[in-house]
């Protein structure tokens, strides 16, 4: 398995995309492309002993609050600031680690760290996506001897080895990690991020951008798909609780109530996007009440 899941030179118009499809609060997205930009400006002027930025930011949330795209929009969004600077994206797959025969997973992260990275980042800026930074880095205070090889116990060691080394050595490297539980990460590698944005479920006002977002562009195909548009305040309250994911998902469920409305959205009712809500709320009670 590679270990780069993706891999792209940047400002990229797919991640501009992303960088646009999570709704959030504005103060998150400019403190999020802030951090990035101070980060990399911050480390080539000054020594790490009296500036300590590590040039790593960890998005924390739940399944489905948008991370993962962020992260990539994110590495876009910056990268069309540093004006004409060419910079590049690569995502890590840290699966394709975890996969690795007995011994080999602490070798290919080192590789990672010490060869890739490095290689990468010769050429100008670049941003590295340490999705489910969980599997990469596990927490070593929580593991057992028995459960887990020793060898996974190096692996994150040999993962924070390379985080300081390239903090020394690779100052245009920006790490963005990702994780749905930040507990199981080692916290060690919490204690080097710059900042930790936790990624919430969307509010009230983000539900409504993303069924507007989702509307307008079924609408570009079936123009009858605005006739939904008055009754958005409904689907709101329907879907309080609702993450980015499973609201987008339910909006295209609401179309499959029958084999008429997926041939036909422009035949797709209110009745039929509440009635897929209410559906999805009453299945998940726990995830609404949080
Ligand atoms: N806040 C949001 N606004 C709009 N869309 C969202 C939002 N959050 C999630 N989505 C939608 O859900 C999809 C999945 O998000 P993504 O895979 O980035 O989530 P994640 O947080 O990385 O999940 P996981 O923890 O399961 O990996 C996105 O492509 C997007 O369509
Ligand atoms: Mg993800």
């Amino acid at each position: 398995m590679d270990i780069i899941a993706d891999q792209f030179t940047l400002p990229h118009a797919d991640l501009a995309t992303a960088w646009n499809a999570i709704k959030l609060p504005a103060q998150v997205r400019e403190r999020l492309q802030a951090q990035s930009l101070l980060a990399l400006q911050l480390r080539q002027r000054f020594p790490f002993e009296t500036m300590p930025v590590h040039g790593l930011i960890v998005l924390a949330g739940k399944p489905g609050t948008g991370k993962t795209t962020l992260a990539r929009g994110l590495a876009s969004q910056v990268a069309t600031a540093l004006k004409g600077t060419k910079c590049t994206l690569i995502q890590i797959d840290p699966h394709a680690l975890n996969s690795s025969s007995l011994g080999r997973s602490q070798k290919e992260v080192s590789k990672l760290f010490h060869q890739t990275i490095p290689e990468h980042a010769a050429e100008g800026p670049c941003f590295v996506l340490l999705d489910e930074v969980e599997t990469l880095a596990p927490d070593r205070q929580s593991m057992s001897f028995e459960a887990n090889p020793a060898d996974v116990h190096r692996a994150t060691d040999a993962a924070l080895a390379g985080i300081d080394l390239l903090t020394r050595k690779h100052r245009n490297v920006l790490l963005i990690a990702t994780t749905n539980f930040p507990k199981a990460v080692d916290r060690a590698l919490m204690s080097r991020a710059d900042w930790i944005e936790e990624i919430g479920s969307p509010s009230a006002e983000h539900r409504t951008e993303i069924i507007v977002d989702a509307l307008d562009q079924l609408a570009t195909v079936w123009p009858r798909v605005r006739d939904l548009k008055p009754h958005i305040g409904s689907f709101v309250a329907a879907s309080e609780g609702f993450d980015g994911r499973k609201l987008r998902k339910a909006i295209i469920a609401a179309a499959a109530v029958s084999i008429e409305t997926a041939r036909d959205l422009n035949k797709l009712k209110p009745e039929h996007v509440l009635t897929t809500l209410n559906a999805l709320a009453e299945a998940n009670p726990a995830e609404e009440a949080a």
